[in-house]
């Protein structure tokens, strides 16, 4: 049985195309994209999806509490009989609620090694911090912002010329790297998790 993926997010929805890409071409084996799910109305990732005729649902999350919101979306998860739920883009927090109906089974990608530059714009906190070394972080999702256990790191190297326009491209192009990387890791259960440490077994050829 292939594994089924969800896929929530608010916007332009690159590493959702970089992981139905990896999904066709067998980077990551076994597996579909099941949903995906947007808060936003006319999320170009949601337009995204509708060319490669995965089931999409658009669920607006203005004026509702964060619970009510998340159970609604959790639904939509479960009637698409998701096996693990990835943010990509997805600009709300979860509340505990839905962190507990997919426990060790939602990932997230962010433009930083966290645990530096959490939130909003990392690739320009980096940038103006004046770090030598930036990157990208897949880490499990847990109530708090940015700050679950972490599956896969890339670095990428800052130049003295980069803006934020160009740093944040080469982070992209690592984010959709390892993002794929993870979910295939995850999905196919090589990884055990001591404490914040998530130990990844090698793959078995
Ligand atoms: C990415 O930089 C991701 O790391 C962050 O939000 C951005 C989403 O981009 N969480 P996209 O919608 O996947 O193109």
């Amino acid at each position: 049985m292939k594994k089924r993926i969800g896929v929530l997010l608010s916007g332009r929805g690159s590493n959702f195309e970089a992981l139905a890409e990896s999904v066709r071409n067998g980077r990551i084996p076994n597996a579909e994209i099941a949903i995906v799910v947007s808060n936003r109305e006319g999320a170009p990732g949601i337009d995204k999806a509708k060319s490669r005729t995965i089931q999409t649902r658009v669920i607006p999350s203005k004026g509702l509490e964060r619970e009510t919101y998340d159970r609604q979306v959790a639904a939509a998860l479960e009637e698409a009989n998701a096996d693990l739920v990835c943010l990509a883009g997805y600009m709300r927090l979860l509340s505990p609620f839905f962190v507990a109906a997919y426990p060790r089974r939602i990932l997230n990608i962010h433009p930083s090694l966290l645990p530096a530059f959490p939130g909003l714009e990392a690739q320009r906190q980096a940038l103006e911090h004046g770090v030598k070394l930036a990157g990208c972080t897949v880490h499990f999702v847990d109530e708090n912002l940015d700050a679950g256990p972490i599956v896969l790191q890339a670095g990428v190297a800052v130049r003295d010329d980069d803006t934020e326009e160009t740093l944040s491209e080469r982070i992209l192009h690592e984010e959709h790297r390892i993002y794929s990387e993870a979910v295939r890791i995850v999905l196919e259960g090589r990884f055990r998790i001591e404490g914040r440490r998530v130990l990844i077994q090698p793959e078995i050829k």
